[in-house]
């Protein structure tokens, strides 16, 4: 038996004899010569079938071959400069591990297919080059995200799913019934990562994170995941350091890693690298000076709203560079920010907007070390006070600033990929109307 090669390394294998596990991607003839197409998950190889060279059975078993009928194929690999990848196969013998019968073929076929059927299939869809790119982008971008924290000396402190109380406002939490008692699934590690903070200096957490939003827009999913550092003596502008650092290094990654899944998107990747780390600092923009600019621009927005979603494109789509919007009025803030010393009605905070007209990819800030103010915006945003002694007890033991952020991994790999819509950058997306497969 030769050895057992994957198709990302048959580079190393040029004259030798390899085996190939996998599927049938596509299957072309041309007279006396098979041209199979086979994917094993690290790649497309195309195989070579010429019919004088191969026992006849061979040759027929490979002709009725269907789209992923699961193979394994044996042959020599060969350079060839033309060919996707670099190499070809030339196949040997082949042996079947199921055929799928021409009758119930396999669903998703090259033609078009609208985006709903596409999204009950998410469990066979996911087999294409584009959503494998994809796959691959997003692992690229956990991948540097937890790298970076590591390397400069955050420790990992996981925080839990079910929690007794809000932390981004009540409007958007899903109920759990916890032994006939009420908890809620989280919608930030935040208020833990606070005192984890206090434990260990610098932390952050990874993990899923629930928002039960009526939305339908690309931008929401109702389980996306969040990475979340925290960082004790820290202040709004260390916060939004950290941040442009974390969002460059992770976009230079991505180029130097998954250039070949990047080219499979169709990404303009100039655009991508004009966000590297040479290009720091971020621009930053004040909500005053954004107000405006969106204003001049035609929107509705007055002092003291939030921004829509069209309010964030406009913001980002003629920007080239993430842009740090800081200091909203805390009146549409969450109550944990804290307010400017010098102008008190704003909040010490950013949102981090992508460029493309991506919107928000990160929202953070410096939070309320202060104790008897936090106790009154969590009355006035009608908070359970019990549920908050433990977090008010940070603020009573030792209280210190700090500062931190919260991004949301799908937005990223949504920007990074160039992708309309956040269905496509999680495996299996929950959203309003849909939680299949
Ligand atoms: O701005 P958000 O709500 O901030 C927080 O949750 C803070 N507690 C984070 C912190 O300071 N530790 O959410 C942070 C990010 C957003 O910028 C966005 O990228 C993402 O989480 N996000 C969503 N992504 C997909 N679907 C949704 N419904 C999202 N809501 C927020
Ligand atoms: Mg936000």
């Amino acid at each position: 038996m030769p050895p057992v090669v994957e198709v990302s390394k048959v580079g190393g294998s040029v004259g030798e004899q390899v085996l190939i596990r996998g599927w049938l991607y596509n299957l072309r003839e041309s007279g006396k010569i098979l041209f199979p197409l086979f994917r094993d998950g690290t790649g497309i190889i195309q195989g070579v079938v010429v019919k004088s060279a191969v026992a006849p059975e061979v040759f027929e078993r490979i002709r009725d071959l269907t789209q992923e009928s699961s193979v394994e194929v044996t042959g020599k690999v060969r350079e060839d400069k033309r060919a996707p990848g670099g190499f070809e196969l030339d196949v040997s013998t082949l042996e079947v591990l199921q055929r799928i019968p021409v009758e119930t073929p396999y669903p998703i076929t090259p033609k078009d297919h609208g985006i709903e059927f596409l999204m009950d299939h998410r469990h066979l869809w996911l087999r294409s080059s584009r959503q494998r790119a994809v796959l691959g982008v997003r692992h690229e971008i956990i991948k540097a995200c937890r790298d970076f924290f590591d390397d400069r000396g955050f420790t990992l402190v996981d925080t839990p799913i079910f929690t007794p109380a809000a932390c981004e406002g009540t409007t958007t939490l899903f109920e759990v019934n916890y032994f006939d008692d009420k908890a809620y699934l989280t919608q930030s590690g935040q208020l833990y990562n606070e005192a984890a903070a206090m434990a260990v200096g610098k932390t952050y957490c990874f993990g899923p994170t629930f928002r039960a939003e009526k939305s339908k827009t690309r931008r929401h999913l109702t389980e996306f995941w969040m990475i979340e550092p925290e960082v004790a003596f820290a202040h709004l502008d260390d916060a939004m350091a950290l941040a442009e650092q974390l969002i460059a290094f992770v976009v230079e990654r991505v180029l130097a890693k998954r250039w070949s899944e990047l080219q499979t998107l169709g990404r303009d990747v100039s655009k991508l690298e004009k966000c590297t780390t040479t290009c720091l600092p971020f621009p930053r923009l004040s909500y005053d000076d954004a107000v405006k600019q969106l204003q001049e621009r035609g929107s509705e927005i007055q002092w003291g709203g939030d921004f829509g979603g069209t309010d964030e494109t406009i913001l980002s789509e003629n920007s080239e560079r993430p842009i740090m919007v800081h200091r909203y009025p805390s009146q549409v803030k969450a109550f944990y920010m804290a307010p400017d010393s010098a102008r008190p009605e704003v909040a010490l905070c950013v949102d981090v907007l992508a460029p493309e007209g991506y919107g928000e990819i990160i929202g953070g800030g410096e939070r309320l070390a202060d104790e008897r103010l936090l106790l009154q915006r969590i009355e006035e945003n009608k908070l359970p006070r019990r549920a908050f002694e433990w977090y008010l007890d940070l603020r009573r033991y030792g209280s210190v600033p700090h500062a931190g952020f919260g991004m949301g991994i799908e937005r990223v790999v949504a920007w990074i990929c160039g992708l309309e819509h956040v269905r496509e950058t999680i495996p299996f997306p929950r959203m309003l109307y849909r939680l299949t497969p």
